[in-house]
């Protein structure tokens, strides 16, 4: 027979004298406990986040097996360009480490009648479209809406929706998912949240909140059952096997990969008014792999003669220090690095002309499309000339929002340049008599890099992102 080593027999010691104290239950729950925090530390040696589709199927397939269908606290999300499938993996994964039985799935993998056996549910999801589903969510919005949709009056569930408040039907899938799962009977145990595109301090303060509330209602569920050990398993289960979305790398949105830029050609000859390029960037040493029909993130600053002219309209000093939300830094980099200037949102022109008492902004606001159509040939520069208000430099700061990376279909293929993506870049706008009033990103990929620079300089960044269906136009 084989001996034992002593670590492992120091081991087991440690672990009888803790399981003395423990009783059937605590053992049981301590038991799940463990195969959780082991699925999330399997995702960790492969180099991932501690998400819950970073943890490969197999990693997670025991964990599964074990789990009960209707007493799993489930994460469903709805996404076309990622960022409700991040949310929803990361709140399945602080789950999973706290040792909840939870369960990942893409809506598209969920069979929309399969709700009536769920007893938690957090669904986080986006509205696309002119404020409709995202694909993978349209079944169940269109079941939850027919008169198929059965009672659900035991289920519990909290809505976390992201939208865009540009957009005339803001955050409309969150609000209707959240709606017609009130009127089935099912009851909502956090407020929903409609975010806008700067999502993210809203969306961590909700994954605390849902992530709190969803183990009080699993510990009293689990309390209210007779204690089966089949059931009692606490595991990280991932149900849709993320083979085909599983972000390459550990690089994200928050954490990005510079990439070198190789190439950046005009495609097109003067004088035509249409300007594209092919924009060639390296991953090389990356690990990134990506497929036909991913799309790419790209974080861009603002262009310095942009920030000069907002400079001299507002006449505020570069080096003035702003404190936003205890982030201080001078104003000059909150412009340049931080915060959106070619895109304005409806927040900015709500708080800008209530601040202004400007009657005639006021009733654009009123008007949803006409308003739209307003925004898409402005830019901020254009707001604070038509109406000049005198602005500090915490009020200008404070009313805009984070700058936001820019999504873009890669043109080449993973089999011709594996370490090498390809885009085709149209630039938006130009430069005009006003000044430059062009896409931030265009701008940067088109005709301020050269070869040799990376994107953005200081924290330049290629996220890639699977399974995106529509790319923005503003780029
Ligand atoms: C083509 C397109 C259409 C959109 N339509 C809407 C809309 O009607 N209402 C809204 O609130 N947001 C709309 N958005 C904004 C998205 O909901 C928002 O960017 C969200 O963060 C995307 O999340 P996702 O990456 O999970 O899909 C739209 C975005 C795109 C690209």
């Amino acid at each position: 027979m084989a001996a034992v080593p002593a670590q492992t027999l120091q081991l087991q010691d440690q672990i009888d004298a803790l399981a003395r104290q423990l009783d059937d239950r605590e053992k049981i729950w301590a038991s799940g406990y463990l195969a959780g925090l082991a699925a999330v530390g399997q995702s960790h040696a492969h180099g991932q986040d501690a998400s819950a589709e970073s943890v490969s199927p197999g990693a997670s397939a025991p964990a599964a097996a074990a789990s009960a269908p209707g007493k799993t606290f489930k994460v469903w999300y709805g996404s076309e360009t990622g960022n409700a499938r991040r949310l929803a993996e990361g709140l399945a994964a602080d789950a999973a480490a706290k040792g909840l039985e939870v369960e990942l799935s893409n809506l598209a993998d969920v069979r929309p009648h399969q709700i009536r056996k769920e007893s938690l549910i957090a669904l986080v999801v986006s509205t696309h479209g002119e404020g409709e589903p995202p694909e993978d969510a349209e079944a169940l919005h269109e079941f939850l809406h027919s008169e198929r949709a059965p009672r659900l009056d035991g289920l519990s569930y909290a809505v976390f929706s992201l939208g865009d408040s540009s957009y005339e039907y803001f955050c409309q899938t969150g609000k209707d998912l959240d709606q017609a799962l009130s009127k089935l009977g099912a009851r909502s145990v956090l407020n929903r949240v409609d975010a806008d595109v700067d999502f993210e301090s809203q969306a961590s303060e909700w994954r605390e909140q849902a992530l709190q509330r969803f183990s009080e209602l699993s510990r009293k569920d689990q309390e209210d059952q007779p204690v089966n050990p089949a059931n009692s398993v606490q595991s990280l289960a991932v149900a849709s096997p993320a083979s085909d979305k599983t972000p390459a790398g550990n690089w994200t949105r928050d954490n990005p990969f510079e990439a070198e830029v190789l190439a950046s050609q005009p495609l097109t000859v003067s004088p035509s008014n249409k300007q594209v390029h092919h924009v060639e960037l390296s991953i090389e040493g990356s690990g990134i792999q990506y497929q036909a029909g991913d799309s790419v993130g790209i974080w861009t600053d603002n262009a310095p003669e942009l920030v000069e002219e907002i400079l001299e309209q507002t006449g505020l000093s570069a080096d003035e220090v702003v404190d936003r939300l205890g982030d201080k830094r001078p104003l000059g980099e909150w412009l340049s690095q931080k915060l959106e200037l070619t895109q304005i949102s409806r927040p900015f022109i709500e708080a800008y002309a209530r601040g202004g008492q400007i009657a005639e902004l006021e009733g654009l606001l009123s008007d949803a499309k006409g308003f739209r159509r307003w925004l898409e040939s402005r830019q901020l520069i254009d707001v604070l000339r038509e109406y000049p208000l005198t602005l500090t430099a915490t009020q200008l700061v404070g009313m805009l929002r984070p700058i936001t990376p820019r999504l873009y279909s890669i043109a080449s293929s993973p089999s011709e340049t594996p370490e090498e993506i390809h885009l085709t870049v149209k630039t938006l706008g130009g430069r005009s008599d006003q000044g430059l009033r062009a896409g931030a990103a265009s701008w940067l990929l088109n005709h301020r890099l050269e070869a040799g620079q990376r994107p953005y300089g200081y924290s330049s960044s290629l996220i890639i992102d699977s399974g995106c269906h529509q790319i923005p136009n503003e780029q």
